[in-house]
């Protein structure tokens, strides 16, 4: 699985609304600054422009404690929502989105203007690999204690990012981005913090209870659930998003990181 924008583990909404093309492309702003846009997006495989609710953005700030000591860098940005509630509800000193595709970036730039918020929010246009990888100069991802990443996984692109990331800072991603190779630290659904540096998870159970959360076993509420019973509800729930063949992956990777093969 690739960790590109054609991949689908991040799309719940997987497909894209009729009618569309346009809207996207136009400014096509409406009078209100926060019903400022249709939240659609036309047949190019990107995913939504905006992935979560305001609510759900709430959430996934609160999880992380963002505040105004904050630096909050979302990668693959779309129209910089995230951006823009971090840094007028929670005050977050400085956000940075990276986006690659031209209308979306310029959507985000122009929605950050609109709310005269170009002195905190910057937007990039580019790659977030080559940020990652240290070959974009403007910006500096090591300065951020807050990373928000949305779409496919895969351990390298992990290890890429951990080697960036500064002590104490928070990876934030969602139920439908996991990462195998770490635990999660904390969790609101559909939201997952794991703290730099990561801790490796010692065992499937280990992993699992991290992820799925569940306390009883269905079968004997006296005890836990076993690592078979974490998978199967695992599997049962990315079946409601469509998602199912991706936990056959997550395990193959998880089953890997334990036998020290990456
Ligand atoms: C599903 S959208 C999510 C937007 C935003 N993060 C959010 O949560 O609302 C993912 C965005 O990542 C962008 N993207 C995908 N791969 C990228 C890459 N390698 N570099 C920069 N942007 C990328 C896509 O164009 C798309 O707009």
């Amino acid at each position: 699985m690739e960790h590109s924008s054609t991949s689908q583990p991040f799309d719940p909404k997987s497909s894209p609304q009729k009618s569309n093309v346009r809207s996207s492309i136009r400014p096509a702003l409406n009078k209100s600054k926060i019903d400022d846009v249709r939240v659609t997006w036309p047949r190019t495989g990107l995913g939504p422009p905006i992935l979560f609710t305001n609510i759900d953005i709430r959430r996934m700030l609160h999880l992380a404690n963002a505040g105004p000591r904050d630096i909050f860098y979302d990668l693959g940005c779309g129209w910089a929502q995230n951006l823009i509630i971090a840094a007028t509800e929670f005050n977050v000193k400085k956000c940075v989105g990276i986006e690659r595709d031209k209308r979306r970036y310029h959507k985000a730039v122009q929605r950050v203007k609109r709310r005269n918020l170009s002195s905190r929010v910057r937007i990039i246009r580019g790659n977030f690999e080559d940020m990652v990888d240290g070959a974009l100069r403007d910006e500096n991802i090591n300065e951020a204690t807050m990373v928000f990443y949305g779409l496919s996984t895969s351990a390298d692109f992990l290890e890429r990012l951990s080697d960036k990331m500064r002590k104490r800072a928070c990876l934030l991603y969602y139920y439908n981005t996991l990462f195998p190779e770490i635990k999660a630290d904390s969790m609101d659904y559909p939201f997952y913090l794991s703290k730099h540096p990561f801790s490796k998870p010692t065992s499937e159970q280990d992993w699992l209870a991290s992820i799925v959360r569940k306390e009883k076993s269905s079968f004997n509420s006296d005890r836990g659930p076993s690592a078979g019973e974490l998978w199967d509800e695992l599997t049962h729930d990315y079946d409601y998003w469509g998602l199912r063949s991706e936990v056959g992956r997550y395990k193959a990777r998880l089953r890997r990181i334990l036998r020290g093969e990456t």
